[in-house]
């Protein structure tokens, strides 16, 4: 009642927040199923651990102790007998706990990615449907389970010639003890009420090394769990504050990236070789074709990832010589993949600056356009309005509301650094137009990092740099990019040949 209770969420709180420390690339390598259910079962087994080992240990001595004092009353031979036995048994453990250990990892390891796999299907629950493709993912959970089930056979094999074994070693006890008080008996050497104790003790003794055996068994298989959650989850996080890091106040917003290049551990890929200097409020759109490295250039900035070679300096300041937290306080960011917690609007937004005040907030929904729908939000436990839970991921939300809840979030935040990937893209036109007059506006006095495939909407920004497989190619303003007759230009001529009088009326301005 005790232990149980407490360590389980101890121990759970904290493997939790060192999971949470690990690096993006930690995460983007692994399953989110297999890593919670490696937390869970590491817990679990620490308590299980704990609680059995308190419950045997104490138990067990005692009653050995004690069993072995009473025979040495009734005979020193009997004693000798039982701590032959003794010996033996601890033998027997001695070569299978080890092994039990080991196959129980493994069985562990096998039901982490069952739930791995699972999770998996659930979560793109969507997408299975859409392609009908149920049998397939039966067949992937079905391939995981298998796995599970050789695992769980070898475990249950080695696990019941362990029994085997302690029942053929408990069973030799009463026959030796009681065989041999009878011998003795024989001999005039002990009474009759000898042998009755003797018997009691042996098979008191036999059934409690049979339970303190089972009892083991669980303590090791535990440690065997515990021992593979720790395997994933408990290595030194790779992406630290320096031992020295400083606190980085509120920053003016120059940006460096001094020769970055960055492949995701890779040859190639990424970005390379980047050298761009933004000057405090300077507002750049950053273009370029779909996999150029535009957001892998910006997870930089937010050092989500560690540069391979070369720096970024904001202020001057290397990002490794400042706390991540304070970094990112400086960032307000709007991510390509906008992913809201299953939790009200409200809290949602706050995520950007969670004590902002109530008008605060509904400021910056309105700026972002977001405040009307949110107000017409209602969930399926009836809360409405801001306090409407949103679902999974957000998946009761448009594609562009969930954009405008994002927005909304990064305008409370109210960074120095503002950095936008595609954040207005799922927006229609009108709401687009909107948004981006509120846009202009929080950018006022901000450094702003604006990617974009839709070019008006950074159209109007001081420099436009273009990216091509990882290498800035072109950067100047929109005029100046035109008249050079390049990618850039190229990229606006299509798109706005491509939106001349159907949606964009600015586009079609410019293009004129
Ligand atoms: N987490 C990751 N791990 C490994 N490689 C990645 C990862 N994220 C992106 N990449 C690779 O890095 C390259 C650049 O990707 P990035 O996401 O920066 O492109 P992008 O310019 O933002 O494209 P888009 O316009 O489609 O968003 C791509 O080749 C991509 O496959
Ligand atoms: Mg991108």
């Amino acid at each position: 009642m005790i232990i149980g209770p407490n360590l389980f969420p101890l121990v759970l709180s904290r493997l939790h927040r060192w999971t949470m420390g690990h690096s993006v690339t930690f995460f983007d390598n692994d399953f989110a199923g297999r890593i919670a259910q490696k937390q869970t079962q590491t817990a679990r087994a620490v308590t299980d651990v704990a609680t059995e080992f308190v419950n045997v240990v104490a138990f067990a001595l005692a009653s050995i102790l004690g069993s072995a004092a009473f025979l040495v009353g009734i005979d020193g031979w009997g004693a000798v007998a039982m701590l032959l036995w003794l010996v033996s048994y601890f033998f027997l453990i001695r070569f299978f706990l080890p092994k039990i250990r080991a196959y129980s990892a493994k069985r562990a390891s096998a039901r982490a990615t069952v739930t791995g796999q699972v999770v998996d299907t659930i979560t793109n629950i969507k997408t299975v449907k859409l392609f009908a493709h149920s049998e397939y993912e039966d067949r992937a959970a079905l391939g995981a389970m298998m796995g599970f089930r050789e695992r769980a056979l070898d475990f249950g094999r080695i696990s019941t010639w362990f029994r085997f074994s302690l029942m053929f070693v408990a069973g030799a006890l009463p026959v030796v003890l009681i065989g041999g008080t009878f011998m003795l008996w024989r001999e005039g050497q002990a009474t009759a009420g000898d042998i009755a104790a003797a018997g009691a003790i042996a098979m008191r003794l036999s059934q409690m090394t049979g339970w303190v055996s089972m009892a083991l068994m669980g303590v090791w298989g535990s440690i065997g769990e515990v021992e593979d959650g720790m395997a994933t989850l408990s290595p030194a996080h790779s992406l630290t504050d320096a031992p020295d890091a400083e606190v980085l106040g509120r920053v003016a917003g120059r940006v460096d990236f001094d020769q970055v290049s960055f492949a995701y551990g890779r040859a190639a890929g990424g970005i390379d070789a980047v050298d761009l200097h933004i000057a405090p409020g300077e507002k750049i759109g950053i273009v370029g074709a779909s996999g150029a490295g535009k957001s892998t250039l910006v997870a930089l900035l937010l050092r989500l990832y560690d540069v391979e070679k070369g720096a970024i300096l904001i202020d001057g300041k290397d990002l490794r010589a400042v706390t991540q937290e304070s970094l990112r306080r400086n960032i307000a960011m709007v991510t390509q993949e906008t992913a809201m917690f299953n939790r009200s609007a409200r809290e949602n937004i706050l995520y950007g600056r969670p004590d902002a005040s109530e008008d605060e907030m509904i400021a910056a929904a309105k700026a972002a356009e977001a405040h009307d729908f949110i107000l017409g939000l209602e969930d399926h436990m009836g809360r409405k309005g801001y306090d409407a839970h949103l679902g999974e991921r957000g998946v009761k939300l448009s594609g562009g509301q969930r954009q405008r809840v994002a927005l909304a979030r990064a305008f409370l935040k109210d960074a120095p650094i503002l950095v936008l990937d595609e954040a207005t893209s799922a927006l229609d036109s009108e709401v687009e137009a909107q948004v981006q007059d509120a846009l202009l506006r929080v950018m006022r006095g901000k450094t702003v990092l604006a990617i974009a495939h839709r070019l008006s909407t950074i159209a109007e920004l001081d420099r436009i740099i273009v990216l091509e497989a990882g290498h800035i190619v072109e950067q100047g303003s929109h005029a100046e990019l035109l008249a050079a007759e390049g990618t850039y230009a190229r990229y606006w001529n299509r798109q706005s040949g491509g939106f001349l009088g159907t949606e964009d009326p600015e586009a079609e301005e410019a293009a004129e």
